[in-house]
């Protein structure tokens, strides 16, 4: 997209013309002036969870008590499964909501590599989130540390070049197991194409979904996906915290056995039979008792991304990322700023790393500057990142040109200088 000048008013025209704009008014914003751009970290509160919740706590809780499980508490990580479904092109019963991310990722990677016993390789990148490759280390490490695992390079840091992929890749790859979107640059793999490369090698394929669902397309029947996890309190609104998802293909449930016997995994949680037998579908990947009032937070989210069409989101966020480059490049790319992130639309996710050698103490600035200062929240990843996330449902055109406006005004006038560099 090309933008003709640097005026606030192109922001306002291109505001005005936003088909998903009304959304923004589904959200709890307390102070109008403060410029949220970390919705890629913790998403805004929806207005309706807040009468929802008061609801589950007043009424289903307050008033059902222990009977609340009988009218529907039990169900709530299925049907909530079955909405996320949606929004990543699976079937209803494909997945479930349960733990976090973190845990998703250990029981469906120890269930791949139990699935493929007789090869020893495990695949991820440097880009990934480094409580992924934590995970699928202490995965390794349990089984007798009897796997390899490879970390495919990044040439720039930025971006994973696709032969560096097949690279990776032999007939001794038991696992791939990458994150979608990477969380610092925001490069996004090819789901497809990665996928089908993993399949051919005869691996299982695991993809985080972290920074994804609810920003990009995601078609996880349509690339043949085995397994995916995914948190649902960045894009998606669920609330601090709030449980993540998990998807094992439909084919695939009756083969991956994860390694969590717990009773809500098994086929009849309520005849309390001495030996374990794992129910039969998507709930067979679950534990224990879930978090149903943190569950309940997410439902009314996930209504608002379904009413806005989730197809409609990923054009949003490129143009609204796309503006945001060209602010960049003309105000502060003249300052020592570079993108951290790649500038071709097909191959990025909805946020934009800036950086810059003084990029903590810059941040620091735009959080913590007094009024009459606008104040712009957006986080910081070593060594020199800063993240500018953008979330289409609420984010504007205008705020996109303040917060530049802002960090334009922070170097240009050495404000961070004020700040310390103390972590
Ligand atoms: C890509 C990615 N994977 C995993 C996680 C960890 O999620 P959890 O804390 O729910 O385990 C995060 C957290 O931000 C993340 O960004």
């Amino acid at each position: 997209m090309n933008f003709s000048n640097t005026d606030i008013s192109i922001a306002h025209e291109l505001d005005a013309r936003d088909e998903l704009a009304s959304f923004r008014d589904e959200f709890v914003i307390e102070e109008p002036d403060l410029i949220y751009l970390d919705g890629n970290s913790l998403g805004r509160l929806p207005k309706r969870t807040v009468n929802f919740m008061r609801n589950a706590i007043e009424k289903e809780w307050g008033g059902r008590l222990i009977q609340g499980w009988n009218d529907g508490w039990i169900s709530t990580p299925t049907e909530l499964g079955a909405k996320i479904a949606k929004l990543v092109g699976a079937k209803a019963d494909e997945i479930l909501v349960t733990d976090a991310t973190s845990i998703n990722l250990f029981k469906l990677a120890l269930a791949a590599l139990k699935a493929r016993q007789n090869r020893t390789g495990v695949v991820s990148d440097v880009l990934n989130f480094p409580s992924d490759l934590y995970i699928l280390q202490g995965v390794i490490d349990l089984l007798g540390n009897h796997h390899h695992l490879t970390l495919i390079p990044s040439a720039d840091g930025i971006t994973i070049a696709p032969e560096a992929v097949d690279a990776a890749i032999d007939d001794n790859t038991a696992l791939v197991s990458l994150t979608h979107i990477a969380f610092k640059s925001a490069f996004m793999h090819d789901m497809a194409r990665v996928t089908e490369q993993t399949h051919r090698a005869g691996a299982l394929m695991l993809w985080d979904l972290s920074h994804s669902v609810g920003a990009v397309p995601v078609d996880l029947n349509g690339c043949n996906v085995d397994m995916a996890v995914g948190c649902t309190y960045k894009y998606l609104n669920g609330g601090p915290g709030s449980p993540a998802f998990l998807y094992v293909r439909q084919d695939l449930q009756a083969q991956l056995n994860h390694p969590m016997w717990g009773w809500l995994a098994s086929e009849n949680p309520f005849a309390f039979e001495l030996d374990f037998t794992p129910a039969s579908g998507i709930s067979r990947y679950g534990v224990g008792t879930p978090p149903v009032l943190s569950l309940k937070a997410v439902e009314p989210a996930i209504d608002i991304l379904l009413e806005a069409d989730v197809k409609r989101l990923p054009t949003e966020s490129v143009k609204q990322t796309d503006y945001l480059f060209f602010l960049a490049e003309q105000w502060l790319t003249p300052f020592g700023f570079t993108f951290g992130t790649p500038r071709q639309a097909e191959i990025r996710g909805s946020h934009v790393s800036l950086r810059h050698p003084e990029g903590y103490r810059i941040n620091r600035a735009l959080i913590e500057s007094p009024p009459p200062a606008k104040k712009v929240i957006t986080d910081f990843r070593v060594p020199d990142n800063i993240r500018l996330g953008i979330a289409p449902l609420y984010t504007t055109f205008a705020e996109i040109h303040q917060a530049l406006d802002r960090m334009r005004i922070i170097v240009e006038e050495k404000i961070y200088e004020q700040y310390s560099n103390e972590k």
